[in-house]
């Protein structure tokens, strides 16, 4: 009896001290909404609606892939998922419309009245443990579903050489569709060049994570990318810049009967094959084709298109704002046929509904300074500078109408009257792209301030050399609808890298992830479901699967920040800070490694000491530092105190 009773309360208190892992066990018996992360899932941009279920699936070779024989998009996507795990898994898996019901398959299909994922790019997928179903009104929902699929692997299936892992799938039941229809990334492509299958590269990298538009920014000052049959100079002058190597903006200019031979160009054949390869992957190429300033690269090719006239290289990231006419001239007709015969073959490789105009930071002072332009704008009645901008931009959107195309440029073409049907793509903070949805227009945001891939993600001191800054919480944090605009009016966001200082694919990746996962779920994923806090749980798998993609990405996320101000005594403060939560800073002025035994920041400013060489300082996770040392010295703190 005594034992018995013994062993009862022993069971009871068992009970009791474990009641709370018993309420997770629970929990997993009555599977729901909040435990996802208890079963490792790790998806973004996060969807819409996800339920756990009961064990789990796990692919092996024997596993087919089912999709409908006469329909060729999807084939298609079950050919391109069977070449993604190819590499990892080792696997050759089958394909065919129809498989026994005892056969583990992965059943894609069609169906245009599936309900609970909005319209054309939702799906359901639904893992148990003998199949894996995945449905959507069209193809495209198909392709996000099949990521989401990749995602829910491990992530060895990343890698390019055979894993010896299992291949589980958790049970699992999901709908989603995204909250915007444009989710847009841009690459600049003149400042510096990419290669085709760079570009290829980037594509696959945006699939990955929802981005459905593949914003091209094709010509600038620096170069003309884009083979133009009517006007060959353009890329056998414009295209080509002499070589630099150091900052960008402090190059020297070019030398005269110095060679130039850095760039490059797409041609047409190359155009059409990049297009093709990002419909496939559900990715609309935006042309971009930047007028009437940034266009020094054309004028290079063809003097005649700037009033100036003069005859100048292509600019290799030396200064010449102001300096250099970089301007097309809006007075001259020849200036609208040279751009009519450009349009045409545009619209003519990119099927886009959309062509984009630029139409930013025209300087007016060489308009101003032409007696041509002058005697035109009194002609015509053109009252400003602002307003000739934009009459040339309604007769650039007049060219695009007469070849099918829409209007879409960056907010400056609000200045002097918005052309009738334009969309306005708002840079400078999302100013733009309230009055433009006030005036009906429909708009894309992409603020500097919370979408310029090019900026600073990290400390200055750490990071390679660019300008401003744009941390990943901030980029995270951001609703691309403001409270004051009609929200159908917002078709979407877009992150945008530009290439000054950015010369290499490698690079590029660097600036663009994990800025880009956190932007594709501000793009996609209801505001209801996005959540600092979770996002930055599924960080550190989705840098694993970075890494075994080959993927370049940047950890500034875990380093340190140090803000430095000065006090009305004239004493010097510095805050540090990181993105990621829950970290403990530590930090020295004695001029050794930090480690967890230094001093712990405690969110206060600590006066900095008179005297001191250099401030260190580094994260902690757990006894383990997690960052890289922040070392900055001290006329660099003081520096940074002026500022
Ligand atoms: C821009 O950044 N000039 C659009």
């Amino acid at each position: 009896m005594n034992q018995h009773k013994g062993l009862r309360n022993n069971f009871i208190s068992f009970i009791m001290k474990n009641l709370f892992l018993f309420s997770f066990f629970i929990m997993g018996l009555f599977p729901g909404e909040n435990i996802a992360q208890i079963r490792d899932i790790s998806i973004i941009p996060e969807p819409v609606h996800i339920v756990n279920g009961k064990g789990e699936f796990i692919l092996d070779k024997q596993t087919v892939i089912i999709a409908p024989l006469d329909d060729t998009a999807l084939n298609q996507l079950a050919h391109m998922f069977v070449q993604w795990l190819a590499p990892a898994t080792g696997f050759d898996l089958k394909i065919k419309s129809e498989a026994r019901s005892s056969e583990k398959q992965v059943r894609l299909a069609l169906n245009g009245s599936l309900r609970d994922v909005k319209d054309g790019e939702g799906y359901a997928l639904e893992v148990t443990t003998r199949s894996i179903t995945l449905t959507a009104r069209h193809a495209g929902g198909i392709f996000y579903g099949l990521q989401t699929l990749r995602q829910l692997l491990p992530s060895a299936v990343e890698k390019k050489m055979v894993q010896s892992a299992s291949w589980i799938i958790p049970a699992v039941r999901i709908t989603d569709y995204p909250r915007f229809g444009w989710r847009g990334l841009l690459l600049d492509v003149s400042r510096h060049f990419f290669s085709k299958a760079f570009v290829k590269t980037y594509i696959d990298q945006m699939a990955r994570y929802k981005y459905n538009v593949l914003h091209w920014h094709l010509t600038d000052d620096q170069g003309w990318r884009i083979e133009i049959k009517a006007f060959p100079k353009l890329t056998e002058v414009g295209a080509w810049r002499v070589p630099r190597m150091g900052q960008w903006w402090t190059y020297d200019q070019p030398r005269k009967d110095e060679e130039a031979t850095d760039g490059g160009f797409y041609t047409q054949e190359d155009i059409k094959e990049i297009v093709a390869y990002a419909r496939e992957r559900n990715i609309a190429v935006l042309p971009e084709i930047d007028v009437p300033g940034h266009s020094l690269a054309a004028i290079a090719a063809y003097p005649y298109l700037s009033a100036t006239g003069y005859i100048y290289p292509v600019n290799p990231g030396s200064k010449f704002y102001n300096i250099l006419d970089n301007t097309l001239n809006p007075a001259d007709e020849r200036v609208y046929e040279f751009l009519d015969k450009v349009f045409e073959e545009v619209a003519a490789l990119f099927p886009n509904e959309y062509i984009h105009i630029g139409g930013d930071e025209c300087t007016k002072t060489f308009w101003r300074k032409s007696a041509e332009v002058q005697a035109f704008m009194q002609q015509k009645g053109i009252k400003n500078e602002n307003e000739l901008q934009s009459y040339f931009i309604k007769r650039v959107e007049t060219i695009l109408k007469k070849k099918g195309k829409k209007l879409i440029g960056w907010d400056e073409i609000l200045e002097g009257g918005l052309a009738p049907e334009a969309t306005v793509m708002s840079w400078r903070g999302m100013t733009g792209g309230i009055e433009a949805a006030k005036q009906g227009h429909k708009v894309v945001m992409t603020p500097a301030q919370k979408a310029y891939l090019d900026l600073y993600q990290g400390d200055p001191a750490l990071e390679p050399d660019t300008y401003s800054m744009l941390r990943l919480k901030t980029s995270y944090q951001w609703n691309p609808v403001p409270d004051s605009v009609n929200p159908s009016l917002v078709l979407g966001g877009q992150g945008n890298l530009w290439t000054e200082s950015v010369p290499t694919g490698r690079h590029a990746e660097y600036m663009t992830w994990p800025r880009g996962l956190a932007l594709a779920e501000v793009f996609w994923s209801p505001e209801a479901k996005q959540n600092w806090t979770h996002f930055q749980q599924k960080l550190e798998p989705h840098f694993n699967r970075l890494e075994a993609a080959e993927i370049n990405y940047s950890r500034a996320a875990f380093d340190i920040l140090a803000d430095v101000k000065r006090d009305e005594k004239n004493k010097l403060f510095v805050s540090l800070s990181t993105d990621i939560d829950d970290l403990k800073i530590y930090y020295t002025f004695n001029n050794t490694n930090p480690d967890s035994f230094s001093n712990e920041y405690n969110g206060q400013p600590v006066e900095i000491p008179e005297g001191i060489y250099q401030l260190r300082a580094v994260a902690f996770k757990n006894n383990i530092a997690v960052g890289k040392i922040l070392i900055i010295n001290r006329e660099d703190l003081e520096k940074r105190a002026k500022k």
